[in-house]
């Protein structure tokens, strides 16, 4: 099979704001406990973090975390997370029917994500509480000193702000799951009040509202509607989440769903725009895709968890080749909408449906899904192209046209750097990549990496990486044209660049 691609240095989509290679940590199953907090592990620091965890977060190249949840934030007592950790009272978290034992909090995590050199995005909780709470623990956060919460902080031992900038009014507010689910207008108010307060208190910080849990949510489209005409003036983004799975083993279809979250990206933009045009607004409202990943191989397992227990193994999907050949997908389909998508989170982060998993007391490992979005995040950085494509397309089950060749590509002037990321969804095929580079003179091939296994049921383990990058045949880049073979169901990086001298 041939794909026929584009590349210009003036088709311009937009630049890449870091933040959409976000992750998220949840107070849920061993993300926290026993994932990036372990003390007594041989891999501990004094605090109980993980180095070797903190070591592959480095790794993956994760500029912000969002924390503490997730439906977890919901029935969160902010307050029941700071001050001494022996005091701390145990509770019930009615999310995900454990216990939660307050061992980490606000303050740990803040800690916690400097080791591991990422921003936090902390999210409020609009479920349970409201305005009053999340204005008190923007004041804790980033107010300097001389009030009763900053300097509760200070007394905690955090004399610096913790100067958080991003913030979420509350998560999936739209579905009748969370803890006090609340309809379009109740939620549009009590997250306009919220962020009010939330701004006066500290009006450098940055405000996401919740749109829609997923967009074949029964309410999607008129939630974000609604919402937004109550905090229009507020609110920086608004929210979407979406979850993929192979539950019917058809992995042609599969592997198309990334177009399903393109049109998600380019209908919630519409209606900003709508709501932008209805309030006569100068201001535009972005994306912040802050939960997206592939989610359903742990389900089962999860139906037999016992209740009331601490950070049992929930939600511990091991992702297969074809997992990460959809969050490549999902990656490049991030980028292309990189103009309206300014904050994205691969939900989550560790040992929930998670990039990095732990042993209790033993290894940390990297999972197939981890080795698409390193390789974005490392060299996703830049300018992002709009590469027009000619190449056959297939109709599955749910979906037509889907192309088999999925590309975009980036271009770091700074770094004199061009890379395209492409996958080949043809499951038997090899595919011939032909790209016209233009306005790139001087630039070489560097590099060609592919991950495929021609097993797609194929995982990682603690003992064995089966699935990760290796090099692919040198492709060549002459008068202008790229030449490269993608392997069948393949995620590959190709570097292009000027020579350093
Ligand atoms: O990421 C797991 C859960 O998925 C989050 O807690 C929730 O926001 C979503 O439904």
């Amino acid at each position: 099979m041939k794909g026929k691609v584009t590349v210009h240095r003036e088709f311009s989509i937009g630049e890449v704001d870091k933040r959409i290679y976000g992750s998220f940590i949840e107070h849920l199953g061993r993300a926290v406990y026993g994932g990036i907090y372990e003390p007594g592990h041989p891999e501990a620091d004094e605090a109980g973090f993980r180095k070797d965890v903190i070591g592959l977060v480095r790794e993956l190249g994760v500029p912000i975390v969002r924390y503490p949840g997730g439906n977890f934030v919901s029935g969160y007592n902010w307050e029941d997370g700071i001050g001494r950790v022996d005091n701390r009272p145990v509770r019930q978290d009615l999310a995900w029917m454990t216990l939660e034992p307050n061992k980490m909090g606000t303050n740990e995590f803040v800690q916690w994500a400097r080791r591991a050199g990422t921003d936090v995005m902390m999210a409020v909780n609009l479920g349970t509480r409201g305005p009053d709470a999340a204005r008190n623990l923007v004041e804790y956060c980033n107010f300097p000193q001389g009030t009763a919460w900053s300097d509760r902080r200070r007394n905690h031992g955090f004399a610096a702000p913790h100067n958080i900038k991003l913030w979420c009014l509350g998560n999936e507010m739209d579905g009748p799951w969370q803890i006090c689910h609340r309809t379009a207008t109740e939620y549009g108010r009590i997250a306009a009040e919220a962020a009010k307060v939330m701004k006066w208190t500290d009006p450098s910080i940055e405000l996401v509202a919740c749109g829609s849990s997923n967009s074949r949510m029964p309410t999607f489209g008129s939630w974000e509607s609604e919402v937004l005409d109550h905090v229009y003036d507020y609110a920086d983004y608004v929210s979407l989440h979406l979850y993929f799975d192979n539950r019917d083993n058809d992995t042609p279809n599969f592997l198309g769903k990334s177009l399903e979250m393109d049109s998600f990206i380019k209908t919630v933009t519409g209606i900003c725009d709508l709501a932008k045009a209805r309030k006569r607004s100068k201001k535009t409202v972005h994306l912040s895709f802050d939960e997206w990943n592939v989610w359903f191989h742990s389900n089962d397992a999860d139906k037999a968890i016992e209740k009331w227990t601490v950070a049992p193994p929930q939600l511990e999907d091991i992702y297969t080749m074809e997992d990460a050949l959809v969050v490549g997908c999902m990656l490049i389909t991030l980028l292309k909408n990189a103009d309206r998508v300014k904050v994205a989170c691969l939900a989550q982060l560790v040992n929930v449906i998670a990039p990095i998993m732990t042993e209790t007391g033993g290894k940390a490992w990297r999972q197939s899904i981890f080795y698409p979005f390193m390789h974005a995040s490392q060299y996703g950085r830049g300018t992002v192209l709009r590469c027009p494509v000619r190449v056959d397309a297939y109709d599955s089950r749910e979906y037509t046209d889907i192309p088999y060749l999925e590309t975009v590509a980036v271009h770091d002037e700074a770094g004199e750097a061009l890379t395209i990321f492409a996958v080949n969804r043809n499951l038997t095929e090899s595919l011939a990549l032909e790209a016209g580079i233009h306005g790139f003179e001087g630039y070489r091939f560097i590099e060609h990496s592919t991950l495929h296994n021609p097993d797609l049921q194929a995982v990682n383990s603690a003992g064995k990486e089966t699935v990760r990058p290796e090099r692919a045949a040198p492709g060549t880049l002459d008068g202008g044209t790229l030449r490269a073979t993608l392997p069948p169901a393949s995620w590959n990086v190709i570097r292009l660049g000027k020579p350093r001298s």
